[in-house]
């Protein structure tokens, strides 16, 4: 028996990174999962994964920051398992330079799919959940929205926001059984800090006291944590997942 038989948990981003692993973990505890990314083929290696564990998995295609495809994958998602017990809300991306260098361009990209792609999923998903009088609901924020970061003002002010967010829709729907919490993770290895120098990986080791990246895993085993059961008493908190970096 797994912590999430019976339960339909629909993750954004899900074709690599945090989001895949966090497939695999709530998969892995008995969940079925609806995953989600920008596009369906980027997710056949989640859900082949998903399916080794013998659970069930499909794909689906959804840009977060438009809310006509979230409408339509949402529906998708209802008609093909009749509910949704857990949201994870994933998907996320940088554009980073310094403040005086940033485009609106740049700017509008990141809040549009980190904070404007949080609040559109959980409107839609929280829809179904209301219904069922029973939810969790886990934002994948980071610890730049706590501490922010020369470099990323757009991006720690998205998830800054989703911090905000997760803390007002905990105390919206905590009268229907729905919890909303957040993870910030710190410095993560996945394709996203892929892209730093060597320069700054090493800079950033430094500042981390447990002496090592976190993995997608580390991540993953936190959120899942929230979304279950033994967070039942859980609801608008943020947990860091940074090896003590943020405390
Ligand atoms: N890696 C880190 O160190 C780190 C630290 C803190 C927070 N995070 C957050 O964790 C989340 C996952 O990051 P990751 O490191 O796994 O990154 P990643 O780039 O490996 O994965 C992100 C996934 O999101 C998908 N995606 C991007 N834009 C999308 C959109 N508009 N609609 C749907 N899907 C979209 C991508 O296709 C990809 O599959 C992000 O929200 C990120 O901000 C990551």
């Amino acid at each position: 028996m797994g912590q999430f038989d019976g339960k339909v948990a629909l993750v954004t981003g899900a074709a690599r990174g945090i989001g895949q692993a966090t497939a695999l973990k709530l998969a892995a505890g008995g969940a079925d999962l609806a995953l989600c990314d920008l596009q369906k083929e980027w997710v056949a290696e989640t859900e082949a994964k998903v399916k080794e564990l013998g659970r069930r998995a499909e794909s689906f295609a959804m840009n977060v920051a438009e809310s006509g495809d979230i409408t339509r994958a949402v529906a998708e998602v209802e008609k093909a398992f009749g509910r949704i017990d857990i949201l994870v809300n994933n998907a996320g991306i940088t554009k980073d330079t310094l403040m005086m260098r940033m485009s609106e361009e740049d700017w509008d990209n990141v809040i549009n799919i980190n904070l404007k792609g949080t609040f559109l999923c959980t409107k839609a998903v929280s829809r179904i959940m209301m219904k069922q009088r029973s939810g969790a609901i886990v934002n994948v924020a980071s610890i730049i929205g706590l501490i922010g970061n020369a470099g990323q003002c757009n991006y720690a002010a998205s998830k800054a926001g989703v911090i905000a967010l997760t803390k007002s829709v905990a105390k919206e729907l905590a009268a229907r059984n729905i919890r909303a919490n957040a993870v910030a993770p710190g410095f993560i290895q996945t394709k996203m800090t892929d892209a730093l120098t060597e320069d700054i990986k090493q800079q950033m080791l430094a500042n981390i006291p447990l002496k090592r990246f976190g993995s997608p895993e580390d991540v993953a085993n936190v959120i899942a944590f929230l979304a279950g059961d033994e967070a039942a008493y859980v609801s608008g908190q943020v947990v860091t997942v940074c090896g003590g970096m943020v405390t």
